[in-house]
Formats: C-alpha cells, sequence, structure tokens
C-alpha cells in the first residue's frame, strides 16, 4: 500500500460564470478504507467533460450538483489496488465514476472492467467510451443520416464531434465541421476527411455555411448551442433533424441569453429537434463499443488525445476546455500505468 494520502479536488465556491482555479481546492486524506463488496482504484487517467461545469451548478439537473467541499465528478479508468468484490482482483484495469481523487472506491454498480484488448486503457473513457457512444448514438438514433445527405457537426474537432463527423463519412454523407481555429479545420479535413471547415472565430458562419452546403442541411448534431447553432438553423432542409447533444457556449450562463427566434425554421422545414443523453442508449454499450472498435482498428476511425500531465492540472485543464484550449480528446494523465 503507498503512503496514506490521497490528494482530491473539492469545490469551494461555485462559479460565477467561467470558472476560476479559486473555485476549487486541493486537499490531502487518507485513501479510503476498502470494504466489504468495494475496490479501491488508483486513478490512471481521468477525463475531462464540459458536463462537468453544469455539476457545479446549484439548481435542478438530470444529475445531482457537487456540494460545497465535495469531491469533484468525473469518470477515470484505473487499477484495482485492493479488491473485496467477487470477480476483481487486484492490478485489474476498471472504468467507473472515481471522481477528481488519486484513489477512489467503486461497487458493483460502478465498476466496469476494461477490455485492455480493444486498445490503449484511456480510450475507454474517449473513443471507445463515453464521447465515443456520444457521437455513436447521437448521430445513428437522431440524426438517423441517409446517404448523400449533408451532416454539420460544432466543435467538430473535439471527442464527440470529430467522431461524429468520421462516423457520417463512414455512412456516406457530405460532412462539414465547425471548429475554433485553422489548425482545428485544417485536422478535420485533412486528417479525418470532412469535406468541408468553418472556423467561426474568424469567418462568418452563416454565409460559410450556405457555401460549404450548397444542397442545405440534412442534419445538424449540436455540441455548442448560441450563436452557431442560430447561423445553421435557416439552411435546414425538409425534414432536417437536430440533435442537440450539447450546448458548451452556454454553460457558463445561469440565465438563458436572448437570441434570435429560430423556431420559424424547424416549423417550415418541418424539421425535427431533439435532445439526447446518452445514457438513453445503456443498454446498447457493449454494441455501439464494438463497432467503435471495428472502426478504430481498420483505420475508418482516427482520434487525438490532449494529454495533460499531472492531476494538480485538472483545473487549469477543465477552464481550458471550456474556453477551446483542448484539441482532441482532454485526459489527466494522474499516474504511470
Ligand atoms: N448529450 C450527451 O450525452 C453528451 C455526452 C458527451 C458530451 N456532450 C456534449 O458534447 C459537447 C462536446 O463535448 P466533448 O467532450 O467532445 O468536448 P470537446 O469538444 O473535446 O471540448 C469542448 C470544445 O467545445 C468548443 N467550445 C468551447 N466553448 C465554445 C463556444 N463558446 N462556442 C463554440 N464552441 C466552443 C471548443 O472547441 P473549439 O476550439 O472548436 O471552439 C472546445 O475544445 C459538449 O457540449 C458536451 O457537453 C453531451
Amino acid at each position: 500500500m503507498p503512503e496514506n494520502v490521497n490528494r482530491q479536488w473539492v469545490l469551494k465556491s461555485r462559479p460565477d460564470g467561467m470558472p476560476k482555479e479559486s473555485d476549487l481546492e486541493l486537499i490531502e486524506t487518507p485513501i479510503p478504507e476498502t470494504r466489504h463488496g468495494e475496490l479501491l482504484v488508483k486513478n490512471l487517467w481521468m477525463s475531462i467533460d464540459p458536463y462537468m461545469r453544469g455539476r457545479l451548478r446549484d439548481g435542478p439537473s438530470y444529475a445531482e450538483p457537487v456540494p460545497i467541499g465535495g469531491v469533484l465528478q468525473g469518470e477515470s479508468v484505473g487499477r484495482v489496488v485492493e479488491s473485496k468484490l467477487e470477480g476483481f482482483k487486484s492490478g485489474d484495469i476498471v472504468r467507473g465514476h472515481i471522481g477528481w481523487q488519486e484513489y477512489g472506491i467503486l461497487d458493483v454498480t460502478g465498476a466496469h472492467t476494461v477490455d485492455t484488448s480493444l486498445g490503449p486503457i484511456s480510450t475507454s473513457v474517449g473513443v471507445l467510451g463515453m464521447p465515443g457512444l456520444t457521437a455513436y448514438f447521437g448521430l445513428l438514433e437522431v440524426n438517423r443520416p441517409q446517404p448523400g445527405d449533408t451532416i454539420v457537426v460544432s466543435a467538430a474537432s473535439g471527442a464527440v464531434g470529430a467522431i461524429v463527423g468520421q462516423i457520417a463519412k463512414i455512412m456516406s454523407c457530405r460532412v462539414v465541421g465547425i471548429a475554433g481555429s485553422d489548425e482545428k479545420v485544417s485536422y478535420i479535413v485533412d486528417e479525418l476527411g470532412f469535406d468541408a471547415g468553418i472556423n467561426y472565430k474568424t469567418q462568418d458562419v452563416a454565409s460559410a455555411i450556405e457555401a460549404a452546403c450548397p444542397n442545405g442541411v440534412d442534419g445538424y448534431f449540436d455540441n455548442v448551442g448560441g450563436e452557431i447553432t442560430e447561423a445553421v438553423m435557416p439552411y435546414f432542409n425538409l425534414y432536417a433533424r437536430m440533435a442537440i447533444c450539447g450546448r458548451i457556449s452556454e454553460y457558463n450562463e445561469d440565465t438563458p441569453s436572448m437570441g434570435p427566434r429560430v423556431m420559424r425554421f424547424v416549423h417550415a422545414k418541418q424539421a425535427v429537434v431533439e435532445g439526447f443523453l446518452v445514457f438513453r442508449w445503456e443498454d446498447r454499450y457493449e454494441e455501439g463499443r464494438a463497432r467503435l472498435a471495428q472502426w478504430v482498428k481498420n483505420g475508418q476511425i482516427k482520434y487525438l488525445e490532449d494529454v495533460v500531465e499531472g492531476f494538480e492540472n485538472a483545473p487549469k485543464a477543465f477552464i481550458g476546455q471550456l474556453g477551446g484550449a483542448n484539441f482532441g480528446k482532454l485526459l489527466i494523465k494522474v499516474s504511470d500505468e
């Protein structure tokens, strides 16, 4: 057993707007004791995800907010240090909601064995984990692309967006991605094979969509909300399908901001706008994971990881993600494998 210290990031104050590093505090506590039916897990790779911003707000949501003084929540992949749970042994690689701490306890409801034959273990919280599954089910079940459709995806170089675009290419669609830098745009077009890319920070999104989508937009996979979405919707085709996956541009707002009234485009084009949370398809995760793993294996899906070394750098990385600093799936390398 290592030195009896567990470093944890806890919530010190609720952020007002963009979180600040001072809203979080790094504390040391003893490593928790493992009880019957539990695993003690050493955190190796910690996933940093935009939804964590919502957990810092005290308000009605689909998930409980982190209390003041509570450990930040999130999924990780780690190594079992001690097992008092049947079916697991010390040394096993598991995935689960360990939280922002170096050691965590998982029980039978929260510990998931990682199939290490599918790829590097970090992918179990990336392309073969929640973000990849979000892309897979959101695109295929909500956008329901048909060959020849034009699919637009925002936050297109990110953990979810990059996979959405590549699956849409596999489905023989025309794919247009929107991202926040020229480097990200050239990555999705030159490396991932998107048909066109738009830098929303330097281009007028509406006219760029018009130019990149000469046949209009059949499916929009929305990761960002706000002004970008408002610029895409006027180009919807008849019966267009919009999947609301995320609204990162609005995550720091406590009250919704006012935008143009876009429902006219939904009405006139008889479009379907559907929000989703990936948990809807929890009973089909293994199907999605197997298909994603196959596509990665045969080179049809590439993935990029943005690895930040060191547990102490988690808040900086998280705040950076909310401003677009990450390039690919954001991970904290907490410890060597
Ligand atoms: N529904 C679900 O079940 C589900 C599951 C997972 C994720 N999500 C959502 O999916 C979205 C993408 O998540 P991810 O994990 O793949 O993150 P990500 O794309 O890897 O990282 C977030 C990216 O969002 C972009 N962004 C940040 N602020 C923005 C703004 N104001 N306007 C436009 N773009 C902005 C940035 O890229 P740029 O440099 O391109 O701006 C940033 O890199 C998020 O909204 C997340 O909440 C939903």
